[in-house]
């Protein structure tokens, strides 16, 4: 296990500090709300008629060639701890053929010589990295010039931008005009040389609001939806003031869980390649949310405590959950990714 030695504080890397701190324990988990996987079951089949040794995970994600359809969710940057992390989760990501997205960069902007933090690409030079920054830092300074710093900085194929309005509600002094954004999100698709992703933190992406992105320009959606990290009560866990504090608990329910996501947008956009997370823990929530539609999966907290672990509690986990899509793969009589999302093996439970 690590020693966690990063200070803590009110500027950006205290934060931080903090927030990893913070993610170590299961306290910031939701309350009072599910990501909504387990109203779904795949349907048993007995005589699968297939080999188990000739299932294969292997999927293609904005025109990339992965080991298995998992996401190392963007995480962390800007201390010594988080340049650790990083760089454990990137090995991982190259051991499994995986994409991961790095945590924002904005440190990186505004301290240079903290990028070094997210210096990832030499230990993970074959598969795909995402850039990160907060949406809400195009309103802030952040422009086309600066996401093109982010991007070459780890030589990343795509750049991911987060959008957390509930994040930045909860932290006192947090950047909160988040007026006029879409326009801006759009003239960077047009004016970057790699695919735009956006995502959310934890409370979910709508149908609707897919919409809007989608015609914005973006190339894939991260739904990060309710149900598993709680960045109210990471926020609120943070707050000096009895405030804050209360602002984070008030919201600990507050987003759209990860099923409800995925089922409004893969209805209307059945082709988008589609990013379900928040509060995945097993490969079977993993296979149910690829069976909703979902081209990857990704996982966050979970990642980042087995990470902090060890390296091989890390590579253990990414095993455990590959073999875990690959059981119910197997248990539907699906040899292939494609095939599983083909043959509509998904039931709702009746309640
Ligand atoms: C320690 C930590 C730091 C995070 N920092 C970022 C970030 O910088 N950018 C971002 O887009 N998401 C960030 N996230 C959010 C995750 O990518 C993910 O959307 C969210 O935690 C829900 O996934 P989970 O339930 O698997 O944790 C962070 C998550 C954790 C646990």
């Amino acid at each position: 296990m690590l020693a966690n030695q990063d200070s803590s504080g009110d500027d950006i890397q205290g934060r931080k500090a903090d927030h990893l701190r913070l993610c170590l324990d299961d306290a910031v988990a939701c309350e009072g709300v599910t990501t909504g996987l387990e109203q779904y079951r795949l349907r048993h089949v007995c005589l699968p008629e297939i080999n188990f040794s000739d299932v294969n995970l292997a999927v293609t994600f904005l025109g990339h060639s992965l080991g298995a359809p998992l996401l190392i969710s963007s995480m962390t940057g800007g201390t010594d701890l988080a340049k650790t992390i990083n760089r454990r989760l990137a090995q991982a990501a190259q051991k499994f053929r995986i994409p991961m997205g790095v945590g924002s960069q904005r440190v990186a902007l505004e301290k240079p010589d903290l990028a070094n933090t997210f210096a990832i690409r030499d230990v993970a030079p074959d598969v795909p990295l995402f850039a990160n920054l907060g949406a809400v830092q195009l309103n802030y300074g952040c422009d086309t010039r600066a996401c093109e710093k982010i991007i070459s900085l780890i030589a990343a194929d795509a750049l991911i931008l987060h959008l957390n309005p509930l994040q930045e509600a909860v932290q006192s002094h947090g950047d909160r005009n988040f007026a006029r954004l879409l326009p801006k999100i759009s003239q960077l698709c047009l004016e970057l040389p790699v695919p735009v992703i956006v995502k959310e933190v934890g409370n979910g992406i709508s149908g609707e609001m897919a919409a809007k992105l989608l015609q914005a320009g973006v190339a894939a959606i991260d739904v990060a939806g309710a149900g598993g990290t709680s960045w109210a009560k990471v926020e609120g866990a943070r707050g000096q003031d009895w405030r804050q504090q209360r602002l984070g608990q008030t919201f600990a329910d507050w987003g759209i869980p990860t099923a409800d996501c995925l089922v409004a947008i893969h209805q209307q956009f059945p082709t988008v390649p589609l990013i379900a997370s928040g509060g995945i823990t097993h490969g079977l929530d993993a296979a149910k949310a690829i069976a909703l539609g979902a081209s990857l999966v990704g996982l966050a907290r979970p990642l980042l405590q087995a990470a902090y672990e060890s390296e091989a509690c890390l590579f253990d986990l990414i095993d455990i959950l590959q073999a875990e899509i690959a059981t119910a793969l197997f248990c539907t009589g699906n040899p292939t990714i494609p095939q599983f999302q083909a043959a509509a093996c998904l039931e709702s439970v009746s309640t």
